[in-house]
């Protein structure tokens, strides 16, 4: 049987990874965070300390164990040669690691299959930054999910906040800024909305909001009935 499968684009602080797990739940579909799969092997780099140039990471690629597993929390944990690292994927340095080493080619091929496996076998919801161009572009819905940049540096900051982290929102609003130009500028893959894709954004919107329109939008795209998800 053919799977079905909707790609969530965007940039970062859109609110993807919490909508699509949710909406995932909701459909009994496998939710996949493509951004951790990015940021376990910018960890590996990070711990090597391995220059950030093309040709060292790409030597570091072959050696790497990267597997992903859903626990019983439902949640997709990622480990690095055996350990799990979904913490430790999240720190600070790690995303300013990953998001260099994410624009190399010679990463993104290496990962490409892995995504694309996962689609080939279950039905999915997948977020990231290319999902609707070039990993799944036969997808059956993409969705482009976006915000402005000072409503998703502000819940940045309440993010931080509410573990108990300093914030300064003049920071952060650079720091998004400074991602959403390296996301979009690189040359390999990159930050685009594909011509097909629907998009929502959840400037104005809170939480509840978003996933009330983007569930009605999944349903009526993929004719699934109510009844036939799990909300
Ligand atoms: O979604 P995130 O912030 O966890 O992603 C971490 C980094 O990985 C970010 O710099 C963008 C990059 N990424 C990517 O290049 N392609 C994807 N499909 C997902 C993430």
């Amino acid at each position: 049987m053919q799977h079905r499968s909707i790609a969530i684009d965007g940039p970062s602080g859109a609110g993807k990874s919490t909508l699509a797990r949710r909406l995932a739940q909701a459909l009994g579909y496998l939710y996949v965070d493509t951004g951790a799969i990015y940021r376990t092997v910018g960890l590996a780099a990070y711990r090597e300390q391995i220059p950030l140039e093309e040709e060292a990471v790409a030597r570091l690629l072959p050696s790497l164990d990267i597997k992903m597993c859903y626990g019983e929390d439902g949640l997709q944990h990622m480990f690095l040669h055996g350990e799990d690292v979904t913490e430790a994927i999240r720190q600070h340095e790690v995303s300013d690691y990953t998001s260099t080493v994410s624009a190399f080619p010679a990463v993104r091929s290496f990962l490409l299959d892995m995504q694309r496996r996962l689609a080939r076998e279950q039905d999915v919801i997948m977020d990231g930054r290319d999902i609707g161009t070039v990993v799944l572009p036969q997808a059956d819905l993409k969705i482009f999910l976006t915000a402005s940049p000072q409503a998703r540096a502000r819940r940045r900051c309440l993010e931080l906040r509410q573990r108990g982290q300093q914030a300064d929102e003049g920071q952060v609003l650079r720091d998004v800024l400074e991602r959403d130009r390296r996301d979009m500028e690189r040359e390999s893959a990159p930050l685009r909305q594909s011509d097909d894709a629907v998009v929502v954004d959840t400037t104005q919107k809170d939480l509840e909001e978003s996933f009330a329109v983007m569930l009605a939008l999944i349903r009526r795209t993929l004719n699934i009935e109510e009844g036939h998800s799990h909300v």
